[in-house]
C-alpha cells in the first residue's frame, strides 16, 4: 500500500520496537562457550529460519539452504576438520601471537545442541538472475543477509550463535554431502546460552579492538573524512 507519509519519520517503528531492534544488534555476539544443552523448540527453530528466508537477494534470488545438523557423528567430524585447520591457521602466525591464537576457544560444536549449515545455491533462478550480471558474488552475499537475519533474530529470542569458519569449505561438504555446484557458506553452532557478552570475546582476549566508526566513513570519495557526522557520532548511544 502506497500512503504518502506526514513526515519523514511516519513510518519508523514505535520508540520500544525501534529498541528492540537496536537492542538485538548491539547485544547480539558470537558465542562459543556458554550454550546450555537445553533444545531449542521446534517452533522457536522456525521462527530463525523463516527470519532468514525473509533477507533481501538478489533478483529475489533465495540462493539459500538449511541444513539442520543434530547428529554427533556428522559434528565430531566437523570438529575433527576444525581442529585439523586450526593447526594450519595457527601456522600463519608467529609467537606471540600464534599462542595467543590457540588459546582462544573458536568453536561450540559439540557444546552447542544444534549446528546448522547455510548454503547457496549458484544456480537458482538460471543463468540470468536479476542484478547479478556484473557481480556474481551477490548470491553469496545474499546468503550472508539471511545469516544476519538469523543471528539477530536468534538474539532477540535469547538463543546464541557462532560462526566457524576455520574449516576447509571442501571438508566441510565432503561430509555432509554438499553437491558440487552448492556453496557453504556458514557453519552456525546454535543453542541458548547462560549470558551474552557485553564485548566481542576478541576484544575481550586482547586480539582486536573495535575500530572507531567516525575513521571508517568517507564523504564522497575515498579517504575523505566525512567531518559533518563526528558530532552525531559522538553522541550515539546505542538507543534511538
Ligand atoms: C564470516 C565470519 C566468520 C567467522 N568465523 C569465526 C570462527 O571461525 N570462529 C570464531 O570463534 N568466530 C568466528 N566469527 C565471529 C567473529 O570472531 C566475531 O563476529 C567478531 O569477533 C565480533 O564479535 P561479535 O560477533 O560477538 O560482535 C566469524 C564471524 C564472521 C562474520
Amino acid at each position: 500500500m502506497s500512503v504518502v507519509p506526514k513526515t519523514g519519520e511516519a513510518h519508523a517503528l514505535p520508540t520500544e520496537e525501534r529498541r528492540g531492534v537496536y537492542r538485538a544488534i548491539h547485544e547480539r555476539r558470537d558465542v562459543r562457550s556458554q550454550f546450555l544443552p537445553d533444545q531449542i523448540p521446534d517452533v522457536a527453530l522456525a521462527r530463525l529460519l523463516n527470519a532468514a528466508h525473509h533477507a533481501p537477494s538478489v533478483g529475489f534470488m533465495q540462493p539459500w539452504n538449511f541444513i539442520v545438523i543434530h547428529d554427533r557423528g556428522v559434528r565430531a567430524a566437523v570438529r575433527d576438520a576444525f581442529l585439523r585447520e586450526r593447526v594450519r591457521a595457527a601456522a600463519l602466525y608467529d609467537e606471540p601471537r600464534r599462542s595467543q591464537f590457540l588459546a582462544l576457544k573458536l568453536e561450540g560444536i559439540l557444546d552447542a545442541p544444534l549446528n546448522l549449515c547455510v548454503t547457496c545455491d549458484p544456480t537458482r533462478g538460471g543463468p540470468h538472475v536479476l542484478g547479478r550480471s556484473a557481480i556474481p558474488d551477490t548470491d553469496v552475499y545474499s546468503t550472508c543477509c539471511a545469516i544476519q537475519n538469523f543471528w539477530l533474530a536468534a538474539r532477540a529470542e535469547g538463543i546464541g550463535v557462532g560462526w566457524v569458519s576455520i574449516v576447509q569449505a571442501e571438508e566441510l561438504k565432503r561430509i555432509l554431502e554438499i553437491p558440487a555446484p552448492i556453496i557453504a557458506v556458514a557453519y552456525l553452532c546454535v543453542g541458548y546460552v547462560s549470558h551474552f557478552s557485553d564485548t566481542p570475546d576478541l576484544e575481550r582476549a586482547g586480539w582486536r579492538r573495535r575500530l572507531s566508526l567516525a575513521e571508517l566513513v568517507f564523504a564522497d570519495r575515498w579517504g575523505r573524512p566525512e567531518t559533518k557526522l563526528r558530532a552525531a557520532f559522538a553522541a550515539l548511544s546505542g538507543a534511538p
